[in-house]
């Protein structure tokens, strides 16, 4: 009978026992009597000892013909051990090589540039800094479900492929039969405001693109968003989800990441202290404390990320920055009564200079206000006519928001730049592997 197999996650459960562990090869060292192969499987890593003189030559021989990164099979008995890297050891018995690597295996334990690590991007991810950043992203994702699960939401996949609706920045089209040009979604928000006045709260999760030519360190072509919309809901309300969920999804991966985010050499002080309430900045307070900082952004314009960096300066915390000029808003923000100027809306920045990683707002909920808006802003009144519906049939005060997958593992990893926070990026000269 063959030993049974086991992940390397699992083995403190079977010190003492006969087992078999697969994975790849990632050092190898030999005195000529013993010899030690550190194996990693995804699930971590584990040291396999040979003895010379207790193995058969066959196996013996195999180890002579090991590279790094080939994929093997060992069996043999379980061992904790606090000196192995891992904590854990298998006194091997046996050793089959299941495929070889060849000597040329692109990423060697030197510095790499940038660009040929994202060229290698399908080598690259095996490294055990990228498997602590998909750690983590793994568990923001699982938490943000959690979060609006517990909260009574329903999940609504919105569709990738549309009609011109969105965002202003590019869209990226495709023929799509007699229909003319499909669209790849830039939003889920407007499909989610639907669903919003027919299950109350929802939110949808996926990805979504823009043909922006911005090649800056938090862009990418195609991103994850997470967009929550709530009938009923106003921007103070809006706010208050936002700040609950940023907490919540920063403390969870805290909580449950630290190894994770020690294997990233995160400070983690600045994170611990995100909890709500965020401080809320008024647009137009914004713009003065940027002039006194010496930034030239004037009244009505949007915010750059330099303006989001020096806000941001002088918090610890994610901060709100509310209420921006009409202008600078897409056309489907409420108008604010207090000051028609402007929309009631948000962008919360990350601290430590990330930024901008949502937009929200409410929702203007006036039929011909939101008409007017269309006409402004020249966009196409016949793609809207579904979306206008739902100011003519029971309309409803509304607000949601978006926050941007990648710019949230970016922060908390405290990445240098977003393309690291996904495994296959897409970007403006990007499209392989
Ligand atoms: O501010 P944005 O454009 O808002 C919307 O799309 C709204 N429909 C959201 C809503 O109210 N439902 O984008 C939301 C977030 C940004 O704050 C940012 O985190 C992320 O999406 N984002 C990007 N992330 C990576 N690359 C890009 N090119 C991004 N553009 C936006
Ligand atoms: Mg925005």
């Amino acid at each position: 009978m063959n030993p049974p197999a086991f992940r390397i996650s699992e083995l403190h459960d079977h010190v003492g026992a006969v087992a078999t562990v697969r994975g790849w090869v990632t050092h190898i060292r030999s005195s000529g009597k013993v010899a030690f192969a550190v194996i990693r499987d995804g699930t971590g890593i584990l040291q396999a000892v040979l003895v010379k003189a207790q193995v058969t030559p066959e196996v013996w021989s195999r180890f002579a013909e090991l590279t790094t990164e080939s994929s093997v099979s060992v069996t043999g008995e379980v061992k904790a051990d606090a000196r192995a890297p891992g904590g854990y050891e298998i006194a091997a018995t046996d050793l089959t090589i299941i495929g070889a690597s060849p000597l040329d295996y692109p990423i060697q334990p030197k510095e790499h540039g940038i660009d040929f690590l994202l060229d290698k991007r399908h080598l690259w991810l095996r490294s055990n800094r990228q498997r602590a950043i998909f750690v983590v992203r793994n568990e923001i994702e699982q938490s943000i479900h959690d979060f609006f699960y517990e909260r009574g939401f329903l999940r609504v996949d919105t569709p990738i492929l549309t009609a011109a609706i969105g965002e202003r920045s590019g869209l990226f089209a495709t023929e799509y039969f007699d229909e003319g040009n499909a669209y790849l979604a830039q939003t889920g928000q407007l499909y989610g405001e639907a669903a919003a006045a027919a299950f109350g709260k929802i939110y949808t999760f996926g990805p979504t693109f823009r043909a922006e030519k911005s090649k800056t360190r938090r862009h990418l072509t195609e991103f994850w968003m997470i967009e929550p919309e709530v009938a009923w809901n106003d921007s103070a309300d809006n706010m208050r989800l936002q700040e609950d969920f940023v907490a919540y999804i920063v403390q969870r991966a805290l909580a449950r990441c630290s190894d994770a985010l020690k294997v990233l050499e995160r400070d983690t002080t600045k994170l611990q202290q995100v909890k709500a309430p965020f401080a809320r900045i008024d647009y137009s307070e914004a713009i003065t404390i940027l002039e006194k900082k010496g930034s030239t952004t004037k009244w009505g314009e949007d915010l750059g990320a330099e303006d989001e960096a020096l806000i941001v300066a002088d918090h610890d915390k994610p901060v709100f920055v509310v209420n921006y000029p009409k202008a600078a808003k897409a056309f489907y923000m409420k108008e604010n009564p207090a000051d028609p100027r402007t929309v009631l809306c948000d962008d919360c920045l990350a601290p430590e200079g990330y930024g901008e990683i949502i937009g929200g707002s409410q929702r203007e909920d006036d039929y011909d206000k939101l008409v007017r808006r269309i006409e402004e802003e020249r966009l196409p009144m016949d793609a809207y006519d579904w979306y206008l519906d739902l100011r003519k049939y029971g309309t409803f005060t509304h607000a949601g928001f978006g926050l941007g997958l990648e710019r949230t593992v970016a922060w908390i990893c405290g990445l240098p730049h977003i393309r690291e926070a996904s495994a296959f990026p897409r970007m403006m000269t990007r499209l392989r592997p």
